[in-house]
């Protein structure tokens, strides 16, 4: 999609937006203004696929991303949604919003999950170079997007994946039909014969499609909601990973994201986080999230990778520095 790499903070909340308490402004840990992130809370929902979506999406303009030797991650190309803005069901606006102030963030309203940001290929590169796997993990793809992360994760052996966006529009017109993309049988290659150059059928059968609805959970709204809705859904789910990329460029969100990852990581588990030093417009980077996790003294922070071609960009774990109450 063809959105500009600018920032556009807009201070309008709108769409299931509730305004709680304003509460007195202290100054909080480390330049992190934690009433500010409490006023915005975009109502957390479950999503379930289409019962239309196989025939969708076998008709869908789709890519495919494949680095070192990881299985190759189909997605939907993102200009086919600005061409089709107007016909999606996109109760959100956030298409018509994105497309006519031609941007790639518009804060509380559209949170960029559209689009596929650097982060998520150098946390794919890195996993790739690390040869991990995740047999039997339960993974959250936290701020997925295009959901690349915990695709990838389901297809080295995840049991559980949650993807969760703040966006309802992205979940559902862009990470569960990449899920389903991703879910072509393994083995449907194996009964042609050499000389059929055809390509291959994509088959995707009704079975596999609910197999992989069983281990999969969909997820839209302002993480403080989100955290609330898995806390009653099972309020003893922790997370052995998360990846999340590209997702502390505001720092008024800090709070809600350490509070996610308090409550939702296992007790040894591991929080992947690719990012920027720095998102010029916005605020939010590497070093202030890092100072407001140490505030809080509950995580450990570790610098896995650094890759410095024009802006700094990072790949760091954090860990529980003593296991949670
Ligand atoms: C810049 S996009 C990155 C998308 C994707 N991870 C990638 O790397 O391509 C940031 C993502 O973080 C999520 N996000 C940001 N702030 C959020 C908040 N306060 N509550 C819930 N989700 C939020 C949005 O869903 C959005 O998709």
């Amino acid at each position: 999609m063809a959105f500009s790499f600018n920032f556009n903070i807009s201070s309008e909340i709108k769409q299931n937006c509730t305004n709680e308490e304003d509460d007195n402004k202290d100054t909080a840990n480390n330049q992190v203004d934690e009433t500010s992130a409490r006023k915005k809370v975009k109502e957390a929902l479950e999503h379930r696929a289409a019962a239309d979506l196989l025939s969708s999406i076998d008709h869908a303009v789709t890519e495919t991303l494949t680095i070192g030797a990881l299985p190759p991650l189909l997605y939907l190309n993102e200009s086919v949604f600005e061409q089709t803005a107007s016909e999606r069901d996109d109760a959100e606006k956030v298409l018509s919003q994105t497309i006519t102030q031609n941007s790639d963030l518009i804060t509380g309203v559209y949170e960029g999950g559209l689009k596929i940001w650097e982060g998520t290929q150098d946390l794919l590169e890195y996993i790739d170079n690390e040869g991990k796997t995740f047999s039997g993990k339960r993974v959250l793809d936290l701020g997925c997007g295009a959901g690349l992360l915990g695709i990838l994760a389901l297809k080295r052996g995840a049991s559980k994946v949650h993807f969760q966006d703040y966006n309802s529009t992205v979940i559902e017109q862009l990470t569960i039909p990449n899920v389903f993309l991703n879910s072509v049988e393994e083995g449907d290659d194996k009964n042609r014969g050499d000389e059929d150059c055809s390509p291959a059928p994509k088959r995707r059968s009704t079975e596999k499609t609910h197999a992989l609805g069983d281990c999969c959970g969909f997820f839209s709204g302002d993480w403080v909601s989100f955290l609330s809705l898995i806390q009653s859904q099972d309020p003893t789910l922790r997370y052995d990973l998360i990846f999340t990329s590209e997702t502390i460029y505001n720092t008024d969100y800090y709070p809600s994201l350490h509070d996610v990852f308090q409550k939702l990581l296992a007790e040894h588990g591991v929080v992947y986080l690719a990012t920027k030093s720095h998102y010029f417009g916005v605020g939010g980077g590497l070093y202030l999230f890092e100072s407001f996790v140490e505030g809080k003294n509950v995580f450990q922070i570790k610098s896995l990778r650094e890759l410095d071609q024009g802006l700094k960009r990072h790949i760091v774990s954090l860990s529980f520095k003593k296991s949670p109450s």
